[in-house]
């Protein structure tokens, strides 16, 4: 089966996405992460992310492999870790211009589709409901308010953990900066030619500015009888 989870930066689809997946004994697929891996190695190996066809072969040159560990998951591209790097500011400004690359996107679908050809997936991205797999059997919309979003990622940036619950004081003018990046980034990723960043029609959404992580893991698991059995199942 799979599972596809769309919406903006911040929406808190990555850990929902990851716990799914963890509940019914799926495999999770972070395609914002396979974009990162295209833009950081754009910055290593001085290639102007501007320049459309240097970018795409840079991004036809990857191998992109991800390894689940007990709470996280590693990403590897080439053989060298790279799960650290591919979340710097840097690669963070590097990779709206890359993932605006038609190119690019050709590349990164492939390789989706072809983990999704395995079964048994929970993907999470942008298009991932509208173009990677418009006939997933679930698609959900993941939103939040941009303030919302911009305070659980100056928690997760200052080391708390939103699956846990723990949290930590957060310094106002990083959350500052964190929104007005945000919501560039919205703009950005909303108003490119391919595939921008919009809601399938079949999708549910759900805006997950006032519901608590397992609030919203619920709701996901709600969707599908068989996502509730395989999440009873695994639990017994
Ligand atoms: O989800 P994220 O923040 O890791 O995504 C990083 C960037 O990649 C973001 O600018 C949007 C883009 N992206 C995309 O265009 N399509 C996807 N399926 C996933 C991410």
């Amino acid at each position: 089966m799979i599972v596809a989870i769309d919406g903006p930066s911040g929406s808190g689809k990555s850990s929902v996405a990851r716990e799914v997946a963890r509940r019914c004994g799926l495999t999770y697929l972070d395609t914002g992460a396979m974009y990162r891996s295209v833009a950081l190695a754009c910055l290593e190996r001085g290639v102007d992310v501007g320049d459309a066809e240097a970018v795409a072969e840079v991004a036809r040159d990857l191998t992109i492999e991800f390894k689940s560990e007990k709470d996280a998951q590693r990403v590897s591209v080439n053989g060298a870790d790279v799960t650290d790097e591919i979340r710097t500011p840097e690669v963070e400004w590097a990779v709206s211009p890359v993932s605006a690359i038609p190119a690019v996107r050709e590349t990164m679908v492939a390789l989706q589709r072809q983990a999704g050809e395995r079964g048994d997936v929970v993907a999470e991205g942008r298009d991932i409901g509208t173009v990677v797999f418009p006939r997933a059997d679930v698609k959900v919309f993941l939103s939040a308010s941009p303030e919302a979003r911009a305070r659980r990622r100056a928690v997760q940036r200052g080391g708390g953990n939103l699956a846990t619950g723990e949290t930590v004081a957060v310094d106002a003018e990083a959350e500052r900066q964190i929104l007005a990046d945000l919501v560039r980034r919205d703009e950005y990723d909303s108003s490119r030619e391919a595939s921008p960043l919009r809601p399938a029609e079949d999708a549910t959404r759900i805006d997950s500015s006032e519901l608590g992580f397992e609030e919203v893991v619920d709701a996901v698991l709600s969707l599908s009888p068989e996502l509730r059995e395989r999440a009873e199942r695994r639990a017994s």
